[in-house]
């Protein structure tokens, strides 16, 4: 065995699985990571099918050094089933994100994707405790968010989608007096104004802005877009013409669900903000 084989074999292993996953930025996300904190470790991604990705996962953890992998669309669900325990924020997201191989050779599988866009919103300044948050949109990406943005303690969360019955079935899984739902419709009669709008919703990627009131979103204290582009996404660019000052999208929130991967996998918290300058500068 050459020293290189060597060192290779004992090096932990990590994937990222997607469909697609050719412009995932995880690895280079983790590897900067590694970089930082001077943590040994290769971190690569994968293409699976539906059909083959739980066979993959298979695969892969059948070498001990594969020590945890992270999950995005449209395995987030399979992978929730795949795994021996889930921990309570995934349990609710009914999805996993991160997978982690513990001392005891269980798989433990966790969503960080709701710790992701917390730490960015604290990174930002965005939101105070006792804040009245708007979270637009009621689907995966609301799902993963939701119980991690009542760690803000905010005295309104409230949920509207478009469909407002998918609304009122998410809150109705956090019973609690400040989680509420409505329709895009009830928000001509909502008390205003909000702290904090959240778009959660996909209409970002499709170039379409959710139908919210303009008078709602010009006295938003601070808009933030789960998506993210190489320029502001449609409603950010609306907000911004509607006066709002603070507003930002969601690359900081990709790179802080993965420092929170990272954090699980190798107890050591990478500094995010100069991750997040080189991705900006990538795009
Ligand atoms: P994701 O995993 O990205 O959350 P999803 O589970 O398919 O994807 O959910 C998409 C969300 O975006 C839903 O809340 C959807 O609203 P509906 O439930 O009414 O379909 C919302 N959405 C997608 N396109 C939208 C648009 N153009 N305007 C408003 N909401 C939109």
């Amino acid at each position: 065995m050459t020293d290189s084989t060597k060192t290779t074999s004992q090096t932990d292993k990590f994937l990222v699985y997607g469909n697609p996953i050719a412009q995932s930025k995880s690895p280079q996300i983790h590897q900067m990571f590694a970089r930082q904190t001077k943590q040994d470790l290769i971190y690569d991604k994968q293409l699976a099918t539906i059909e083959d990705f739980k066979s993959s996962l298979d695969d892969f953890f059948a070498d001990p050094s594969a020590k945890g992998c992270n999950v995005t669309a449209p395995f987030k669900e399979q992978a929730a089933q795949w795994v021996d325990e889930l921990t309570s924020g995934a349990q609710l997201a009914e999805a996993v994100n991160t997978i982690i191989r513990q001392d005891n050779g269980k798989f433990l599988g966790d969503t960080t994707d709701g710790p992701g866009i917390v730490q960015d919103l604290l990174r930002l300044k965005a939101v105070k405790k006792g804040a009245r948050i708007l979270l637009l949109g009621a689907g995966g990406a609301a799902r993963g968010a939701l119980k991690s943005l009542l760690s803000l303690e905010p005295e309104l969360l409230l949920v509207a989608n478009r469909t407002q019955a998918k609304a009122e079935h998410l809150a109705s899984l956090i019973p609690q007096d400040n989680v509420k739902a409505c329709g895009f419709d009830d928000l001509i009669e909502i008390a205003l104004p909000f702290d904090l709008v959240i778009n959660s919703t996909s209409s970002s990627l499709s170039g379409e802005l959710p139908a919210i009131p303009d008078t709602l979103l010009a006295q938003t204290g601070f808009v933030y877009d789960m998506s993210y582009s190489d320029k502001p996404t449609i409603l950010l660019q609306h907000a911004s013409k509607l006066g709002v000052q603070h507003y930002s999208d969601g690359l900081g929130m990709l790179v802080g669900q993965a420092a929170e991967s990272f954090y699980l996998w190798r107890g050591v918290r990478p500094d995010v903000e100069p991750v997040i300058d080189a991705l900006r500068v990538e795009l």
